[in-house]
């Protein structure tokens, strides 16, 4: 079951129930909605695995998007930071989306760090069954090493704070619906590991 958020702010509101409903759309689409949640350091490979499986949906002519957080963080999250309540907001408002793309029968694909187990936790109990946890498992060495944007470097000179893996933590998922070795796959195994896993959950075809 998804749950449907009690904004306080927000009390005279009224829902509006649709007569097109989720089951509706996905029987249009041909398959169903789902969220895969992308979590892990900057650098493992959540944003490249997200779009490498949206292009094998797409293929299969699923109906997909991909939530990337570092575009994300130029639009709808622009006023947030890196503060544990800025991340708690900038999940909080990415899981309100996801849900609503969850009711449009769509398949949203996310890669946002979302370190925290209490965050990822709000959003699992918001989308329900829809929310598929993936792990992309990779040492902070590695990603590190790899630093393709330069902020690993610019973390350890002090130059950004709170930078997950240096000095902000990442708590490691205890029981996601998928693990991905990030540094000893390559990228076409956990695409294919991901689209296995959809299909073994009835999602795609
Ligand atoms: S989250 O923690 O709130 O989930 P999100 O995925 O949206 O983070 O954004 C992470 C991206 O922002 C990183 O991939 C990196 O490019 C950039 N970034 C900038 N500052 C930081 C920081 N202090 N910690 C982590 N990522 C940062």
């Amino acid at each position: 079951m998804r749950m449907r958020s009690n904004n306080k702010a927000s009390t005279n509101t009224v829902w509006h129930n649709a007569t097109v409903t989720r089951d509706k759309r996905e029987k249009l689409n041909r398959h169903k909605g789902a969220v895969v949640w992308f979590t892990g350091l900057s650098g493992s490979g959540k944003s490249t695995i997200a779009h490498s499986v949206e292009e094998k949906l797409h293929q299969k002519n699923c109906r997909t998007y991909v939530f990337d957080g570092d575009n994300v963080r130029h639009g709808l999250c622009s006023d947030l930071g890196f503060s544990i309540e800025d991340r708690t907001e900038n999940i909080r408002r990415i899981a309100e989306m996801c849900n609503l793309f969850l009711d449009a029968g769509v398949i949203a694909l996310t890669a946002f760090i979302s370190p925290f187990k209490k965050d990822r936790a709000f959003v699992k109990k918001l989308l329900g069954d829809g929310y598929i946890e993936i792990h992309c498992d990779c040492s902070v060495e590695t990603c590190e090493q790899r630093d393709v944007k330069g902020f690993y470097k610019k973390a350890r000179a002090g130059k950004i704070s709170d930078f997950t893996g240096i000095s902000s933590p990442y708590e490691i998922p205890e029981a996601p619906d998928l693990v991905l070795n990030t540094d000893k796959m390559s990228l076409d195994d956990c695409v294919s590991a991901t689209i296995r896993l959809l299909e073994k959950k009835g999602i795609s075809r």
